[in-house]
């Protein structure tokens, strides 16, 4: 049997994608509920951490536990990884002790170089270039809140960075329209842009993207690993924040999401997430369950 992978939102049909997304809809009722459903009993996770990290480390965490497993976490300060041991070789020893392994890393190489020499599925949590588990949490959230992606016309508001590259996967896997509006020399990989052409459009201005969109999603100006660059980024995006006055050009019903955390004042203003457009804290809360959905999917191989 081949081990699939969770690298990028390609590693899924689309059809797989959207079954992943309504069994997170079915597994957050039966969690309200007070359901007790353990399909990973016995099952371990181990957690790769070489980034900081809340809301990915704590609902891995929480759902391998109310999904009867247990997780292990492994930051390089305290492993061999830290120390230069070669990620093929932990690749090897790792998947040999754990059912499936979930890596937050810096190039997305090295999650492929990882995958190749794993035994196990291979999860992942965050790279430079992507964050597909953010996206199945966004997708959730929209779907919860306002029914079907498809046809629907996205705005991406920002940097033109991992979360970014993941919205262009997502805008061709499930069939919306993604307009991406970000700063001069930001934008997201042209190569990305020109492959999914027919979902994806490069718009000059914040405006240009909001208008009309039925989402409007940011994330932070400099991320992880990029914190050299803040002062010039701050400046360079400043007419790209996301606010109540920018969320008044998008469809009346739009909603605003960012994967958090978030910076007030810079790409958001400050009250941008009080505003009831905002739906962060669901999107936030959906990490858990579109997760608990995905290590179903790649552990037991249940047909979402
Ligand atoms: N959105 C997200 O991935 O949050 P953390 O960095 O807290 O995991
Ligand atoms: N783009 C951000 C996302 C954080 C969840 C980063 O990579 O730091």
């Amino acid at each position: 049997m081949n081990t699939r992978h969770f690298l990028t939102l390609l590693d899924l049909t689309p059809q797989e994608l959207q079954g992943v997304l309504d069994r997170a809809l079915v597994l957050k009722k039966m969690h309200y509920d007070g359901e007790i459903y353990e399909p990973l009993k016995n099952k371990v996770l181990g957690m790769i951490f070489e980034k900081s990290s809340t809301r990915t480390r704590v609902s891995f965490e929480s759902g391998m536990a109310q999904f009867g497993g247990s997780a292990i976490f492994l930051s390089p300060r305290d492993t061999q990884l830290g120390r230069g041991e070669p990620i093929e070789d932990s690749a090897r020893v790792i998947s040999r002790m754990v059912d499936v392994v979930m890596i937050r890393t810096f190039a997305h190489e090295i999650i492929e170089r990882f995958a190749r020499f794993s035994r196990v599925p291979v999860i992942n949590a965050l790279t430079d270039a992507h964050h597909p588990c953010q996206l199945l949490a966004d997708l959730q959230t929209f779907v919860e809140h306002r029914g079907p992606l498809k046809g629907k016309t996205f705005a991406w508001i920002g940097d033109g960075n991992n979360m970014c590259n993941s919205y262009i996967h997502a805008a061709h896997q499930l069939d919306f329209q993604l307009k991406i509006a970000c700063p001069y020399g930001f934008e997201p990989d042209p190569e990305l842009l020109e492959t999914y052409s027919r979902n994806v459009e490069l718009v000059k201005t914040a405006d240009d993207a909001a208008r009309d969109a039925h989402l409007i999603a940011t994330d932070v100006w400099t991320s992880m690993g990029q914190e050299s660059e803040q002062s010039i980024r701050k400046r360079r995006f400043s007419m790209y924040q996301i606010n109540p006055r920018l969320m008044d050009l998008a469809d009346p019903e739009a909603l605003f999401m960012h994967c958090l955390p978030a910076h007030r004042g810079e790409e958001i203003s400050e009250d941008m997430l009080d505003d009831p457009r905002a739906v962060v804290w669901d999107e936030a809360e959906n990490r858990l369950h579109a997760q608990k959905a995905l290590l179903e999917f790649l552990v037991t191989g249940a047909k979402s």
